[in-house]
């Protein structure tokens, strides 16, 4: 039940936040006291459907709208600025992914919000990773949690269902420039998936990349990755992404002593081991066989619809002092520092080791960014953003 009605703006009411700008007109909790882009007719056609004030100038918004929460949902680079001021501000922060572009950005946000947090002890900061309101994700954590699969060996996650055209990434001046975005399918579609990995296993202390620049479409960033990750507890992680494959795949494998986890096609299946796989090799006496192993098909329930709006009313209901947030904004740094170093080891062309030197990859950004000769093709924006979220 909505005790009080929430004061938020929005900035950005591009793909994602015209969704955003839907959820919250909708939310009985929430009054949309204003909307914002710098795109003067956009913020003008929102604020005209959504009943509330537009501003083409956040600033504006933060000192006239009186908001007490804030929807970012620009480019990535501008994620930083922008909460750093809300929260000096007393204003509580709900963040698109990725958090930053790069760890130290993270870090300032981090920082920015410890010493907010001084002045106003309630203000909430948290993230829209709405994939870890998806059942199947949950369950995954939930077995992992109940140690049902014992040491773990090797998680395995081959995601190239982010496939995306030439078109899409015309469709947005910013878009797949080292300057405008400063990255590629790490930086956009994977936050998600690097989010969940470090949900799931925690950070690797060693990681390696091989990243490609352009390889199948006309962009200057990574539009294929693999990263290799080595964790303290001797499990080896796989992540291979691409956004040019289509069919694409979303297997996620996941190898425990215990058996073997599969999540794909939307299914989670289930290896049991009978005994440990570890106390098996040690104690058969074939040369060739294998543990036994039953096959279970994991009961789940399909993913819910409007998860971006679950994020949001969970961030309405922690400001409101009845619920928690469902990503906190310090849990960004994680999946930010993964990115970073898959693009750093395959920069250098060796491993890196966690945690990331964060000065010594914003000064490649940097490099990219200020030494760039592509010249990109601008054609139509994207008008059905239904289709881009994660499969
Ligand atoms: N959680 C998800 O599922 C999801 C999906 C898509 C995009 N995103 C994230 O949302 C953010 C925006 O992506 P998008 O696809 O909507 O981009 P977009 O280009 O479609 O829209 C961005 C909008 O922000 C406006 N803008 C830019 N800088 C601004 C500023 N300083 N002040 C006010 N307005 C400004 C632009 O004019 C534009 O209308 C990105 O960080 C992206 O990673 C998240």
């Amino acid at each position: 039940m909505a005790d009080r009605k929430l004061k938020v703006g929005l900035i950005g009411l591009g793909n994602m936040g015209s969704s955003h700008a839907r959820d919250l007109t909708d939310m009985e909790n929430v009054e949309l006291v204003g909307v914002c882009d710098l795109k003067k007719e956009l913020a003008d056609q929102f604020a005209a459907s959504c009943c509330t004030t537009a501003y083409y100038d956040y600033k504006d918004l933060f000192a006239r709208s009186g908001l007490e929460a804030v929807v970012i949902a620009v480019p990535h680079f501008d994620h930083t600025p922008i909460a750093i001021e809300a929260m000096g501000l007393g204003i509580h922060v709900m963040c698109e992914k990725p958090v930053s572009v790069h760890v130290n950005d993270a870090k300032k946000m981090d920082a920015a919000y410890a010493a907010a947090k001084e002045k106003f002890p309630g203000l909430v900061y948290g993230l829209m990773f709405m994939e870890r309101t998806y059942p199947n994700y949950l369950k995954i954590k939930d077995i992992l949690e109940t140690g049902e699969l014992g040491r773990l060996v090797r998680a395995t996650w081959i995601n190239t269902a982010w496939f995306r055209s030439q078109a899409y990434y015309n469709s947005g001046g910013w878009r797949a420039t080292w300057a405008g975005e400063g990255g590629g399918i790490l930086t956009n579609q994977c936050p998600h998936n690097l989010d969940m990995y470090q949900w799931l296993f925690g950070l690797p202390e060693k990681v390696s990349g091989f990243a490609h620049l352009g390889k199948y479409h006309d962009i200057e960033v990574e539009d294929e990755v693999t990263g290799y990750f080595e964790h303290a507890n001797g499990m080896v992680g796989h992540f291979i992404v691409s956004t040019a494959e289509t069919p694409g795949t979303n297997r996620l494998e996941i190898v425990g002593e215990n058996g073997r986890l599969i999540y794909e096609n939307g299914k989670i299946t289930l290896n049991r081991n009978r005994m440990s796989m570890f106390k098996f090799l040690k104690e058969t006496k074939e040369s060739f066989g294998n543990v036994e192993s039953w096959y279970t098909e994991v009961p789940s329930r399909p993913n819910i619809a409007g998860p971006h709006r679950v994020v949001l009313e969970r961030f309405a209901a922690a400001i409101l002092g009845h619920g928690t947030l469902i990503a906190e904004g310090h849990e960004g740094l994680n999946s930010v520092m993964l990115a970073n170093a898959i693009m750093l080891s395959s920069h250098m062309g060796q491993g890196v080791r966690l945690p990331l030197d964060g000065d010594e990859y914003e000064a490649i950004l940097k490099d990219r960014a200020r030494t760039s000769r592509f010249v990109k093709t601008i054609g139509e924006s994207v008008s059905d953003m239904s289709k881009s979220f994660g499969k």
